[in-house]
């Protein structure tokens, strides 16, 4: 616990970190309730088809089961589409489960036991047996890429950026050009805390939902959409979240089936999916990508060429921002973007950490340093030849933008002026060694927010806010911006987050939080102690609430970005085809950092799952059965302490007032990017061989 007075941009300790390693931070799985049922899901085993049959007897048998739960459930109670809202199934809400014969993909719920205890749950609901009407499926992206279609409706984001010039034509007369087609592996979330969920049925028939999600207020909007209930019926909190990344941006089947349980046995229950069932919902998607650069003899782009088809379901068109970094990143006057989805019997994909530009850039980037090496320049040259002073698309200034200080910078901490441009140049005992650089690139929003801010006689201070702390450290950070704005100890602000009772908050999702809620609790904090001022001494209580709401026409006049240039090391053992990752340096420019210990560990995670991504991460398919086969830790690798060595993060100071009144932009998305191509780039100069396939396996880098 920090102690004492603090600034903005000081190192502070997280405030529940005590909470956290002594156990009494409670999670959505370990709130305490009276009577609890525990429900287990059955996922379906087949990919495509019809429910025949359902046999619960043996599961029914089971001492303990209360009921089986499925489409086809026998009792006097209505059919369990009774307790849904009539409206539709996908698109803007998830889908609702247990309703229908159909099966859309393998590990879709189809049956909730409901027992007095989990074990007696969990065993019989491995005794549902079920009889299907099995049908044709296709789960195979990189062989059908050239199948897919338009997707129904895009945005300004995730829409390929707008055509400049004549892109094909540029590229048909440039003298130097890259053409290379990219894929990338179905990744999972797989955050340390399980999805979980404890319903509490209050008296009158009221919910009270913990739930893992990055939204207390958003989650509870769309439970209250797919039930057709007032929102006035649930009170949502997600007090403490084990790490979300995505996976808790919309609401996941365990908590509709617990809702679902309390309100047909009028009780409390728990819903807590296995670490395999957290690969029965949402995952980045399987991606197929071809980049295309052309450039004059001097570097300058004079053609770009992104095509991009990705994964989706058969049910829900998932979208994701995959080609529209090529349209700001680089200055370039002949642009040309192409997205396209191909619906398979998976399930619908989800967002998942810097959702399309972990996907996107890794081609952009790859090819900027092939086009490098064909024109015999120095990769991080040709980038500050394309610099964007102003972004590209749209002609717009940006709100702020410090890239060529992260290339500087990262560069002369690397020592990268020393890199020899030969590959295969430099070998230490059974190891080539290879040096690449990459460039990352995230969006800044800020989104509408309120706080309340009590300060009482005494001196403590009660921040309140429903914003989500989804381990990023959002409540220290909050409590650091009021006792900073109010100058009181630390320890006497108390923050309150993760309720819906509290002033409404938006989802902790994009980088966003900060710039948004820590905006909200600062302009409280700023009418406070003006309204201290004007009374001299205080004896009495003083409460103020503040309002962000963005000013869309002021932000949309800029381009809103964070940037950071990413420069890696990698030794490979070009017989085992294994590559360690020795050092990465990592320099970062968003916005100003409010406290450079949080932040920091939040571009140390992101290179740590960047190092995954180029290196470990992948649910495999087995496509005759139509299913993820790598479904567990076991399986589905990540970074462990032996892959990761020598990680350096360096923050470019910079102050945004257009992104938020505390000049703060955001810094969870942007620490994983650019990791990737730069991985890659380095092997390249390490072997001489491009991998341009995700993740890179010894097999690929042999
Ligand atoms: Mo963000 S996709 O909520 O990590």
């Amino acid at each position: 616990m920090s102690r004492g007075l603090v600034a903005i941009g000081e190192p502070v300790p997280r405030v529940d970190g005590r909470a956290k390693v002594t156990g009494s931070a409670r999670y959505a799985a370990e709130i305490a309730a009276e009577a609890l049922v525990h429900g287990v899901a059955v996922n379906a085993t087949i990919a495509r088809g019809r429910i025949l049959a359902l046999h619960d007897e043996e599961a029914r048998a089971v001492h303990g089961v209360l009921d089986v739960l499925w489409h086809g459930h026998r009792s006097d109670a209505p059919h369990l589409a009774h307790y849904f809202d009539a409206g539709e199934d996908f698109s803007t809400v998830p889908a609702k489960p247990l309703v229908s014969d159909q099966v859309h993909y393998a590990g879709q719920p189809v049956a909730l036991v409901l027992a007095d205890t989990w074990e007696a749950a969990r065993h019989a609901a491995g005794l549902v047996r079920i009889d299907y009407d099995v049908q044709a499926h296709a789960t195979d992206l990189p062989h059908h890429h050239d199948e897919g279609r338009a997707p129904k409706e895009l945005d300004e984001d995730t829409a390929p950026p707008k055509p400049r010039g004549d892109a094909d034509a540029a590229f048909a007369v440039a003298p130097v050009k890259i053409d290379a087609e990219f894929h990338q592996a179905v990744e999972h979330h797989n955050p340390m805390e399980l999805h979980a969920s404890t319903v509490l049925f209050e008296a009158g028939g009221a919910l009270t939902v913990h739930d893992k999600n990055q939204g207390a207020h958003s989650t509870r909007k769309r439970l209250a959409k797919v039930f057709g209930f007032p929102e006035s019926r649930i009170t949502l909190l997600n007090t403490f979240v084990g790490g979300a990344f995505g996976s808790g941006l919309r609401p996941q089947y365990n908590v509709l089936l617990a809702i679902v349980g309390a309100l047909h046995l009028r009780r409390n229950v728990r819903v807590v999916l296995s670490r395999q069932q957290m690969f029965t919902f949402g995952h980045r998607p399987e991606i197929w990508q071809r980049m295309r650069l052309g450039a004059d003899r001097d570097g300058k782009l004079t053609a770009l060429i992104h095509e991009a088809v990705g994964e989706t379901s058969r049910v829900e068109d998932f979208t994701e921002m995959v080609t529209r970094w090529s349209g700001t990143l680089y200055r370039c006057d002949n642009l040309r973007g192409d997205y396209r989805l191909l619906p398979l019997d998976l399930p619908t994909p989800l967002d998942m950490r810097a959702p399309g530009a972990a996907s996107g850039l890794f081609p952009l980037e790859v090819a900027m340093d092939e086009l490098a090496h064909a024109l015999g320049m120095d990769p991080l040259a040709l980038r500050l030849a394309n610099y964007a002073e102003r972004a590209p698309s749209g002609d717009k200034p940006y709100s702020s933008k410090k890239l060529r200080e992260c290339y500087a910078l990262g560069a002369e901490r690397f020592g990268w002026s020393r890199r020899n441009p030969q590959p295969r140049s430099t070998r230490v005992g059974d190891e080539w060694v290879g040096w690449g650089m990459a460039s990352g690139q995230w969006i800044a929003e800020q989104h509408e927010a309120q706080a309340r801010v009590v300060w009482h006689a005494d001196g403590q201070v009660d921040v309140e806010t429903a914003a989500s702390d989804i381990g990023t450290g959002t409540s220290t950070v909050l409590a650091q911006i009021a006792a900073s704005a109010l100058g009181v100890p630390i320890e006497d602000v108390h923050v309150h987050i993760a309720d819906t009772r509290l002033p409404q908050a938006p989802t902790e999702g994009g980088s966003s939080h900060v710039a948004s809620v820590g905006s909200a609790v600062d302009g409280a904090c700023d009418k406070l102690r003006k309204k201290a001022a004007k009374l001299g001494s205080r004896v009495e209580k003083l409460e103020a609430h503040f309002h962000v709401q963005p000013d869309e026409d002021e932000q949309g006049r800029y381009e809103r970005a964070v940037h950071s240039a990413v420069f890696c090391e990698v030794r490979v053992d070009e017989a085992m085809g294994t590559v360690r990752v020795t050092r990465v340096v990592s320099a970062a420019a968003c916005g100003r950092i409010i406290n450079e210990l949080t932040a920091r560990s939040q571009v140390l995670g992101g290179i740590v799952w960047g190092i995954g991504q180029a290196l470990h991460e992948e649910t495999l398919i087995d496509h005759a059965l139509g299913r993820f086969m790598t479904v567990d830790l076991a399986n589905y690798h990540v970074p462990v302490n032996a892959d990761i060595h020598e990680l350096e993060v360096l923050f470019v100071p910079e102050d945004d007032r257009v992104v938020s009144r505390l000049g703060a932009k955001g810094v969870g998305e942007i620490g994983g990017l650019g990791v990737a191509a730069a991985i890659s780039n380095a092997i390249w100069h390490a072997t001489g061989r491009r991998v341009r396939s995700l993740p890179m396996t010894p097999d690929k880098v042999m």
